[in-house]
């Protein structure tokens, strides 16, 4: 029943190209006027030149040239729906947010699936990560869990997050993206040999975005009731089950239909088939991670399910498309700031970086007020506070409210609850380009996914990475990436480096 068959599809749908009834309305201009002709423009005379005074055609052509706003600078392509999110296991012992309280309990959401690296319009069978943002609309705040497709990344300090991007991106120069960038940086970048081992293996084009794991990716941190404090990590695993696409049929349906992840989620939603993901987490005590084996916080590694285990937390469905895609989806905007209490960042470089970049890119993208679009503003609670005013404000405020605090008018006040348990911290603020986990290597997590692989797996993994390696200008730039998969595995190495050879003799 999988897929956009039709089976189990729900009557309440309408199917969208047929919905619109015949109406009596009548045109207006945004002003509410009544248009007299959408057709024909005013002119002087018969066949003369059009009037100034024309203010239906002035508005309409005026709108038309500001309906483009800036695309996000990456995760651009996306596709987005509603749903919900259900509680089916007592996950009370670890945090206190009220999303999670009992078993049974519901939450609705918004999530935006993307694609990373292209702009707006860029195929959605891409080779490339896939954005897995969630907004759980919760009772004490919107929660919002911005993760990937990956359990990993590629870096793990934000300061080298614009460097990166940049390589992935069209080069100033050619306005193309360009293998040479791309090695280029990784050659620079041994860290990332994990997350390129997961790229350009078989995950790295998902066959749709229902076919695809969700991962917070990030260590964050959860605290309960009674103040203790568990690191955790966050897994989505599809209901639907993983499927992927090779590099030839990426390739062939890149061509045929750009938008086919969003083709996929459309029309499954549309036909009542609904997709879900069952929420697992890992928790480690807050104790445990100062003497793990290596960095917990460090985004290029997983932890292993043997040391901690998937606990299952609940479901999550999504049951609703938007209306809009650009009021919606395009205006949606996810910070991993947006924390609910009970629920934290850990000390994981990569995602502190993060709380400030997002809030920051949508006060350039959307404007100061881009919470008070109804996709991003709370539903399940009202935000009360005294931030006011600004470009686009629409909330308006009661005649009595005061615009500063404190005050004597019964606005609102702190909570003197604090959201979670104080995070211990010592040393010298500084660079430290050696920490604690000085000695974590780069490579031993990417030879254990290799060495995880069947031999078909491999096969494809080693074509593709070889298949880009050998587009690469510099000698120097493929030596440097080939010793980090030797680094890995010597047979992993061994084999690209073979492959690479024999396509650069050709
Ligand atoms: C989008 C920055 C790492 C997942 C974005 C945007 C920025 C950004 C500026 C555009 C936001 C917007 O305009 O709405 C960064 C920085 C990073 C980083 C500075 C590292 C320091 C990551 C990581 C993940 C991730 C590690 C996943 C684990 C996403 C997703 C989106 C996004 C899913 C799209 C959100 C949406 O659908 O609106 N990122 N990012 N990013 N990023 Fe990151």
């Amino acid at each position: 029943a999988d897929g956009a068959g039709g089976a189990g599809a729900s009557p309440g749908h309408r199917d969208f190209r047929t919905a619109s009834a015949p109406t009596a309305r009548v045109l207006t201009t945004e002003s509410g006027a009544p248009v007299a002709d959408n057709q024909n423009s005013s002119t002087a005379g018969v066949g003369g030149p059009i009037v100034l005074q024309d203010q239906h055609l002035l508005e309409k052509l005026a709108r038309f040239n500001r309906e483009r706003i800036p695309e996000r600078v990456v995760h651009a392509r996306g596709s987005g729906a509603y749903g919900h999110f259900e509680v089916t296991d007592d996950i009370t012992g670890f945090t206190s947010a009220g999303f999670l309280s009992a078993v049974g309990k519901r939450t609705e959401l918004f999530i935006r699936f993307s694609t990373v690296a292209d702009n707006l319009g860029g195929p959605d069978a891409a080779r490339d990560p896939r954005g897995f943002a969630v907004k759980f609309y919760t009772e004490e705040g919107n929660y919002d869990l911005v993760g990937n497709n990956t359990p990993v990344f590629f870096i793990k300090d934000p300061l080298k997050f614009p460097d990166f991007i940049h390589s992935q991106k069209r080069d100033p120069f050619t306005g193309k993206q360009e293998p040479d960038n791309v090695w280029d940086f990784w050659a620079h970048a041994p860290e990332a040999t994990h997350q390129v081992t997961w790229l350009m293996g078989d995950p790295g084009i998902p066959a749709s975005y229902r076919h695809m794991n969700g991962y917070g990716s990030h260590t964050y941190r959860w605290t309960n009731d009674r103040g203790e404090s568990f690191f955790v990590k966050y897994h989505f695993k599809t209901d639907q089950g993983i499927r992927c696409l090779s590099a030839e049929q990426g390739a062939e349906l890149s061509g045929t239909d750009p938008n086919s992840h969003q083709t996929d989620l459309l029309q499954s939603i549309e036909r009542g088939v609904y997709p879900s993901w069952t929420l697992y987490v890992q928790l480690m005590p807050e104790a445990e991670a100062a003497d793990h084996r290596f960095n917990p916080f460090d985004l290029t590694k997983v932890w292993p399910h043997k040391d901690y285990p998937l606990q299952r937390v609940g479901r999550m469905v999504l049951d609703r498309n938007p209306d809009n895609v650009f009021a919606e989806v395009e205006q949606s905007a996810f910070s991993p700031n947006n924390f609910v209490p009970g629920i934290g960042p850990s000390p994981d470089k990569m995602l502190q970086g993060r709380l400030f970049a997002y809030a920051d890119a949508h006060r350039y993208r959307l404007g100061v007020n881009h919470t008070q679009l109804p996709v991003n503003a709370p539903k399940a609670t009202t935000a009360d506070n005294y931030g006011r005013d600004g470009l686009m404000a629409t909330h308006a405020y009661d005649r009595h409210a005061k615009n500063y605090e404190p005050n004597s008018y019964g606005g609102p006040v702190q909570s003197d609850r604090p959201l979670a348990a104080p995070l211990a911290v010592d040393g010298h603020v500084g660079t430290h380009a050696a920490h604690a986990h000085a000695k974590d290597d780069d490579f031993f997590q990417a030879g254990e996914l290799y060495r995880l692989m069947s031999e078909d797996e491999r096969q494809r993994l080693i074509a593709n990475i070889a298949g880009g390696l050998a587009k690469v200008g510099r000698e120097d730039v493929i030596e440097k990436n080939l010793a980090h998969f030797h680094a890995a595995d010597p047979e992993y190495g061994r084999r690209i480096e073979a492959k690479v050879r024999e396509l650069r003799e050709d």
